[in-house]
């Protein structure tokens, strides 16, 4: 399907071993015979002219849709953007579906139930994950009117899902992921929140408990709050917030599910509040979406911006070209994917929300020297953010101007109080990046580096080990690279201990298990303050933490703004549903 030819001159993309491995297993394009039928630049050279070609629909464009191939190329094999992996892997084949997130409504009849399930396997099969909110469906046991029988209740019917979701597998090779929703005023708060009790339950969902701000002023004032039957908002009963908030918490602690999102924080910044209200984010939390509207995502490679001749070390301009390019990509994108459900692509075309977010934040910090716990790596990721979401708005200003605001734009926050206007109506979302940021050979989204050097199994138990070059880079500078030290740290993961080693490096090259929580939820914080969607963060605690840590994880989260929070304790279960490479 790619309308242009490769030109001669196409540089090789530069791909380490790692990469290879992943893109071979999972983004080629493969015959009948399950062998690929392109390589890495062919890869790289479908996605960019696919994506390009949309260029072609709008005559005020000041690119020639071969141009802008050629930029799209170069931008993504020069690993300073990619976009989600769908993207990556449909973009001019033949499925075409190239958004990563996507909220399906679930009404409270069997109809609207089964639609979902079935929804969801149409956009599991195309690379997708969904998130849901179950907020609206009966309590359990309430009179089924046409039978005369008993509801089920919200998590009984999650299990459907959950099974349904076992059985399609995303595109053949990525199991598919959701994201279960329900309000902390729903009759079933409390099944609902101890519902991955038993191991192995509800595999294929995270699960997030929406707090309401009524709620976590109950807490405060040790109050009781009501529970509300969601058909006629009848109250139907009550609870103790704090006994439910405690928990919340345990639970978090013995498991890490639930999650918690802060609803009306959401709501509060939905920019387009006329079209519906936010029940539910995507999978991993990072994108907050209307009932059927979808969004592609895309992350820029921070480390690829280290200038050792710059005054800070960074690279601005050549980030603000980037943060440019990147935002017509993602428009583009969305004209150039094929949406799984008319009701979905009426959504998306209306609001047409993109995701622009980062991912090789530690290795930057690594290279710029500059612990990640510590104000002066508040302050850069700040400014980072600040940076990249405004360089984002003007791109999508831009854009506007060339091709239109977004159709919904007089009706959105931004019609409404006449700013703008926008080609988006989100530009920034910070994601996981599991896999892509592999693809990049960089650290993932915002977070530390879980280990220094490991060994990694990836897909069918192939094996990879892997150390990280700043690291390693670092060590030879300082005149400590040496094999036993290299052994020790795949060992440990950490330098933390390794007491022979500079302190002045052992305060750098932290490791998330080396980093104080509170450090973890600041960085999202910070980040967040910038950041139209939300940021995909997990805070990382010893297993010595206890539960009160977590409480005041939570609080801190409500406090500094952050629009939700997942909290992982080192050991406390055996697997969740990750978003990472080895998740597929
Ligand atoms: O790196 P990649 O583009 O593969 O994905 P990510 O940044 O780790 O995850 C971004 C989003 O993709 C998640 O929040 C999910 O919505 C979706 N996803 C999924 O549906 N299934 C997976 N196995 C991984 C991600």
């Amino acid at each position: 399907m790619t309308t242009l030819p490769m030109p001669a001159d196409l540089p090789e993309p530069a791909i380490n071993p790692n990469a290879q491995v992943v893109l071979a297993k999972r983004y080629l394009q493969k015959g009948p015979d399950g062998e690929p039928t392109e390589d890495a630049r062919s890869l790289f050279w479908r996605v960019a002219t696919a994506i390009a070609a949309m260029e072609a629909h709008y005559d005020k464009s000041p690119f020639t849709p071969e141009a802008l191939a050629r930029a799209f190329y170069d931008l993504m094999t020069g690993m300073r953007f990619l976009p989600n992996s769908p993207t990556l892997m449909n973009a001019g084949a033949p499925l075409g579906q190239l958004a990563a997130c996507f909220v399906l409504p679930v009404g409270d009849s069997m109809e609207e139930i089964f639609d979902a399930v079935k929804f969801a396997a149409l956009i599991h099969k195309s690379g997708g994950g969904t998130g849901f909110s179950f907020s609206r469906l009966r309590p359990k046991k309430s009179r089924v009117g046409s039978t005369g029988g008993v509801a089920s209740g919200p998590v009984s019917f999650m299990r459907i899902f959950n099974t349904a979701t076992e059985q399609v597998k995303q595109g053949g090779t990525r199991r598919g992921a959701n994201m279960g929703i329900l309000r902390i005023d729903h009759p079933d708060i409390l099944e609902f929140i101890t519902c991955k009790e038993r191991e192995n339950e509800l595999q294929n969902f995270n699960i997030s408990v929406a707090l309401t701000e009524r709620f976590m002023q109950a807490v405060e004032k040790g109050e009781d709050y009501d529970l509300v039957d969601p058909r006629d908002k009848r109250v139907v009963g009550s609870q103790n917030a704090a006994e439910v908030f405690s928990l919340l918490v345990r639970k978090a602690w013995e498991s890490g599910d639930p999650g918690i999102v802060f609803i009306d924080r959401i709501n509060r910044d939905n920019p387009t509040p006329a079209l519906g209200e936010i029940e539910s984010t995507n999978p991993c939390g990072e994108q907050p979406l209307l009932p059927y509207e979808a969004c592609n995502l895309g992350s820029i490679n921070l480390s690829v911006f280290f200038d050792p001749e710059a005054e800070d070390g960074i690279d601005w301009k050549g980030l603000t070209e980037t943060v440019h390019l990147a935002v017509r990509f993602l428009d583009n994108v969305i004209d150039a994917s094929r949406y799984p459900l008319d009701q979905i692509t009426e959504m998306v075309r209306a609001n047409r929300k993109i995701g622009l977010g980062i991912m090789g934040f530690a290795d930057l910090l690594y290279l710029l020297r500059i612990p990640y716990d510590s104000t002066e790596a508040l302050s850069l990721a700040e400014k980072v953010m600040e940076t990249i979401q405004g360089e984002a708005r003007s791109a999508s200003k831009t854009l506007a101007a060339e091709r239109g605001p977004f159709p919904a734009y007089a009706e959105s926050v931004f019609g409404k109080r006449n700013l703008g206007p926008y080609r988006n109506a989100t530009t920034t979302t910070i994601a996981p990046t599991g896999t892509l940021s592999i693809i990049a050979g960089c650290s993932s989204g915002i977070e530390p580096l879980f280990a220094l050097a490991f060994s990694r199994h990836v897909m069918d138990g192939e094996k990879l080990v892997e150390a990280n070059p700043h690291f390693v880079a670092a060590m030879q500078e300082a005149g400590a690279y040496s094999e036993s030290l290299m052994e020790e740290v795949t060992r440990k993961g950490s330098i933390a201990h390794i007491g022979m080693l500079p302190e002045e490096l052992r305060d750098v090259f932290v490791t998330a298990m080396d980093i104080e929580p509170v450090w973890h939820l600041k960085m999202q914080a910070a980040f967040q303050k910038y950041t139209d969607n939300a940021v995909s963060k997990t805070v990382n605690l010893p297993n010595k933490a206890t539960k009160e840590d977590i409480r005041e994880i939570y609080w801190l989260a409500y406090e500094l703004g952050c629009k939700g929070v997942t909290v992982y304790r080192d050991g406390c279960k055996a697997g969740q549903v990750l978003c990472t490479g080895e998740g597929g």
